[in-house]
């Protein structure tokens, strides 16, 4: 697929469709005045007449002859006070659907110079133009790798997005968008991998992969041994019942100065989690594939950091395991000293994201970070709290979790915080070492968290439990590439360029 900005006048640009904004009230964009003069006034005829309404996300598909274009896709916009960016996004997704199984070969996208409501920073034309960039790649998205029939090839292969300069500020903007949901299709092609291909082995070799593709990367990956070594002990406790070996991966990306702290990704990669001894029931059990939901968006954001080469230093790690039950399984009532040295006694061998998430955290302080984020799809109860619309936010600093919650906003990748007080750590009292790695019933996402944070006490530190948001379940099964979007809006503000 070739995407490409432009800054011609739309008659001067020949395709076989071309996809233009119409609100529903008030003022039209100069593309669609410019189109509808090019057109001798139709579009203003079909409104009249009723054919087409410019309500929201609708799409008329008008059939031309005698003209630079073959047809028109007109995309409804709404009016003036609705036109938020959430509901833009909407009109975006609506438009690139129409375009994903037409009969186009190359489509002249003129959306970005649509107005919208909101403050300055995700209005913008740049805003907007980011936005076209990540509805292009993110829904034109498919996964079909594993069914022996093929669908028909595609015939889009060429869009044109029209923008009022082509300068750089454009380039990058719409440039950072397309980079954003390629990071984002990585993540879904990683989470909608089968458990059998995505094994611990096979996810160090994404990594290894990542780095021969891109030279500012570097990996490293650890062994069982190596991470015996290291007293890696949970890691180990957790992947032990597994014919699939654990690993540790390591990825850095330096593209700061040399004394700028880098902000640390951790990412939960159990590449199924079948409950270990404390067996899960049997339904559904197959989206527990998804349980490297947060390594996924570790490497997506990763992809994205590498294709746009922004000035600042990241490291990624990812403690990657599978959890199965087995003769040499970890058992309820199993007692293991993590890599910190605190001991934990293992009540539940489903609560293993927290088990493999602590060693990854006291590796980390290694790197003098300036920010630590864990991704992990951890508790089913964030579910309970916060449904599939909001990753939950859990940190042990505020600057931080604003920062975060800012990032969500801006990327249309929300997130909601929950407490982490003090008063929820006795939950996690063992009888006999110095923790459970359960806290029972009331607020799982807490106590889990409660768990993590005293692992994370030397930096600053930030949770993102995405149980809710890394999947769709039901009739669009499937990875959903969250929070990719959050964590590059994050990454990038802190950018020196
Ligand atoms: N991977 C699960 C959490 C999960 C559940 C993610 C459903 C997505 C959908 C995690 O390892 C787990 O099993 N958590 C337990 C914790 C409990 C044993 C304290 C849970 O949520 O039930
Ligand atoms: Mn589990
Ligand atoms: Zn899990």
């Amino acid at each position: 697929m070739n995407f490409t900005l432009s800054s011609k006048a739309l008659d001067t640009i020949s395709a076989d469709c071309l996809v233009l904004a119409l609100p529903q009230k008030g003022e039209w964009p100069a593309s669609t005045s410019a189109a509808d003069k090019a057109l001798d006034g139709l579009i203003g005829k079909l409104q009249s007449a009723g054919d087409i309404s410019g309500k929201n996300a609708s799409v008329q598909t008008v059939p031309l002859t005698d003209s630079h274009w073959q047809r028109l896709c007109i995309v409804g916009t709404g009016d003036d006070e609705s036109r938020t960016p959430a509901n833009y996004r909407k009109a975006l997704t609506a438009a690139v659907n129409v375009l994903k199984d037409g009969p186009s070969k190359h489509a002249i996208v003129a959306l970005a110079d649509t107005q919208l409501t909101g403050d300055s920073a995700t209005t913008s034309e740049r805003a907007r133009l980011s936005l076209i960039g990540r509805s292009l790649e993110e829904h034109l998205y498919t996964f079909n790798q594993y069914k022996s029939e093929q669908p028909a090839a595609r015939n889009l292969n060429k869009v044109t997005v029209t923008a009022s300069t082509g300068g750089k500020a454009e380039k990058d903007a719409f440039n950072l968008g397309l980079a954003t949901g390629r990071g984002m299709n990585f993540t879904r092609d990683l989470g909608n991998t089968p458990p059998n291909i995505c094994h611990p082995i096979w996810l160090a070799e994404q990594a290894e992969k990542l780095a021969k593709d891109h030279d500012c990367i570097k990996t490293e990956i650890l062994d069982e041994k190596q991470m015996a070594d290291l007293g890696m002990n949970t890691i180990l406790a957790v992947g032990k019942g597994s014919r699939q070996p654990p690993r540790f991966i390591i990825m850095e990306y330096r593209g700061g100065n040399a004394k700028d702290k880098p902000h640390v990704l951790v990412g939960k990669g159990i590449t199924f989690d079948s409950g270990g001894i404390s067996l899960k029931p049997g339904e559904g059990m197959d989206e527990m594939k998804y349980d490297m939901g947060g390594s996924a968006a570790v490497f997506g954001a990763m992809q994205v950091i590498a294709e746009i080469k922004p000035k600042i230093n990241v490291v990624a790690v990812i403690a990657a395991a599978e959890n199965m039950p087995d003769g040499n399984a970890s058992r309820p009532g199993d007692i293991v000293t993590t890599m910190s040295g605190q001991t934990v006694e293992i009540l539940n061998t489903d609560a293993e994201g927290r088990l493999v998430l602590c060693d990854a955290l006291t590796y980390v302080k290694r790197f003098d970070p300036a920010a630590v984020i864990d991704l992990a799809t951890l508790t089913g109860a964030c579910i309970v709290a916060l449904g599939h619309h909001a990753t939950g936010l859990l940190a042990n600093n505020d600057d931080l979790a604003n920062e975060l919650l800012a990032a969500g906003d801006r990327a249309n990748d929300k997130a909601w915080r929950l407490p982490l007080w003090e008063e929820y750590q006795s939950q996690l009292d063992s009888n006999f070492a110095d923790m459970a790695n359960i806290g029972g019933r009331p607020a799982g996402t807490i106590t889990a968290a409660c768990f993590l944070a005293r692992y994370a006490k030397d930096y600053r530190w930030a949770h993102l439990d995405i149980a809710g948001t890394a999947w769709h379940s039901g009739k669009a099964k499937g990875s959903s590439g969250r929070p990719v979007p959050m964590l590059v809006e994050y990454l990038m503000s802190h950018a020196g360029n």
